[in-house]
């Protein structure tokens, strides 16, 4: 297990729709751990593989314990490969910074209700329910395996703003 350091904002790895997951083998469990100890050495609440430069439809996320227990399953750390939204309902802005963006912060509407199915480590297919902020960090992260960016759902200019990195750690995806 290692901390892989991030691709910079530039890097066109981040722009290209990722390749989906075929072999669930040793590489991907290497990877996926890798990913986890990136992710929160840098105090992320998600990271997508495409972020450590690896075009791989892989996500992982793991929100704080405190904050939204009772409906974000705050702490569960989620690993989900191939993933796709088969549902989703409802709309809300919310704030997100991303660590492939640091420095920056933007009000970015999402769905406040999801569906995501996909496969875990392990290649079984997983269904998951996510709401609100879990909602958002999922939708987020699908992005960044597609090639997008928050920064491309964000409406008006205004509602994109500079922040010390320190204040952005929190919404960090
Ligand atoms: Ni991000």
């Amino acid at each position: 297990m290692a901390v892989r350091p991030l691709v910079q904002a530039s890097d066109p790895v981040l722009r290209r729709r990722a390749q989906r997951v075929t072999s669930f083998g040793a590489s991907l469990q290497s990877l996926i751990a890798d990913m986890i100890d990136t992710m929160r050495a840098e105090g992320g609440v998600g990271l997508a593989a495409p972020q450590i430069g690896i075009s791989q439809q892989v996500l992982v996320i793991q929100l704080p314990e405190d904050e939204g227990e009772e409906e974000a399953k705050s702490g569960t750390l989620y690993v989900l490969c191939n993933p796709k939204i088969v549902r989703r309902r409802g709309q809300e802005e919310g704030v997100e910074g991303c660590l492939s963006l640091p420095g920056f912060a933007g009000e970015v509407p999402r769905a406040t209700m999801l569906i995501v199915k996909g496969q875990n480590p392990q290649g079984e297919p997983v269904r998951i329910k996510a709401q609100d902020f879990l909602a958002r960090v999922f939708q987020h992260e699908i992005d960044h395996l597609h090639g997008g960016l928050y920064i491309d759902h964000v409406e008006d200019p205004d509602k994109i703003w500079a922040v010390e990195p320190a204040e952005v750690d929190e919404e960090a995806l």
